[in-house]
């Protein structure tokens, strides 16, 4: 995660920005139990990295501010930034926790996560950014601190510095990487409307009620990660929240259709929705069941590799 590349080269000139790359996360299993007293649900979910990105670039500047950039696709407008920026909100953090109160910097985040898709778009930008002003002040903060200024910002974000795959426990944000030998091919079918990840999870209280019994993960699906056959894991993808978003959006039910017929090997919501996810034998395999989608009138989905690795710095020279 933040594994300073020359430590002890105090010689170095400061850095003018950095720019760091954060994925998107799915949940091939997502187990979700009875509404808690905070307000959350405990999860026990097993989260994976998929090569969609942002890529956050932070450059000092004497005030903080955010900018947006990225594909005409990406609804712009349903992000805010202003203060309630979790990019922002990640920056403050750390920021609070290193006692910096003189330094602002410019975000500049680059999107290529669908917005409010059940992908984590958001998270991936508050890890990106937590790290990116590590290096750009090196500040040398601990994983350990950074894991636990993610958990504080939300749910996922500690998993978006993690990458990989791993099983997320509490509310999502204790992460711990398990063991996953394959090659895995998704094609990402977005949506139009996004769905709010706090109504999705009031529909479930509402569907399910009170009596849900503690979320556990199948060791099914700890075995098909560890052996990477891609058939076995078709046969372990669950989604608890799969449920309420059908419900808030049954023509969702139409994509997933779609998808078998294009010959996925499985489907599933993502999160909290509305992003559909399908499992695929390779890349050969995941490009022709875009095109399948796209014959049956779904234009616009995206295939991308799992695992990938969580933030990283990156370097467009
Ligand atoms: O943690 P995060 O800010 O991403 O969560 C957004 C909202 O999703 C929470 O305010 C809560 O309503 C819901 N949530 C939940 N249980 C979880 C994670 C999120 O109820 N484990």
């Amino acid at each position: 995660m933040n594994h300073p590349e020359n430590p002890g080269d105090d010689a170095r000139p400061a850095r003018r920005e950095v720019t760091v790359r954060a994925a998107a996360k799915i949940n091939l299993h997502l187990g979700v139990g009875a509404l808690d007293e905070r307000g959350y649900h405990p999860l026990a979910t097993v989260y994976q990295a998929i090569g969609l990105y942002e890529d956050v670039t932070v450059a000092d500047q004497p005030d903080w501010s955010v900018h947006l950039r990225g594909e005409a696709t990406i609804d712009f407008d349903a992000i805010p930034v202003d203060e309630d920026n979790l990019a922002l909100r990640a920056a403050r953090a750390l920021c609070g926790h290193h006692g910096i109160t003189d330094r602002a910097a410019r975000v500049e985040i680059h999107k290529g996560i669908p917005v409010a898709g059940g992908l984590a778009g958001g998270s991936a930008d508050a890890a990106a950014t937590l790290l990116a002003l590590d290096r750009l002040w090196e500040l040398q903060t601990t994983d350990e601190d950074l894991l636990r200024i993610a958990a504080e910002l939300g749910s996922d974000v500690p998993f978006a510095l993690l990458g990989g795959t791993a099983v997320g426990l509490g509310h999502g944000e204790q992460v711990q990487p398990v063991e996953d030998n394959g090659q895995w091919w998704w094609v990402v079918v977005p949506s139009n409307d996004g769905l709010a990840t706090p109504t999705v999870y009031r529909h479930f209280d509402e569907l399910r009620g009170s009596d849900v019994p503690p979320p556990e993960v199948p060791d099914e699906l700890r075995r098909a990660l560890a052996t990477g056959d891609v058939g076995w894991l078709a046969d372990c993808l669950h989604n608890d929240l799969a449920e309420p978003a059908l419900d808030l959006r049954p023509d969702l039910q139409r994509t997933l259709d779609a998808g078998r017929e294009a010959g996925a090997l499985a489907t599933l919501v993502s999160g909290s929705g509305p992003t559909v996810l399908l499992l695929c034998e390779d890349q050969a395999h995941a490009q022709l069941v875009r095109l399948g989608l796209a014959d049956r009138g779904h234009d616009g989905a995206l295939v991308a590799p799992a695992p990938v690795p969580g933030v990283h710095e990156v370097s467009y020279e």
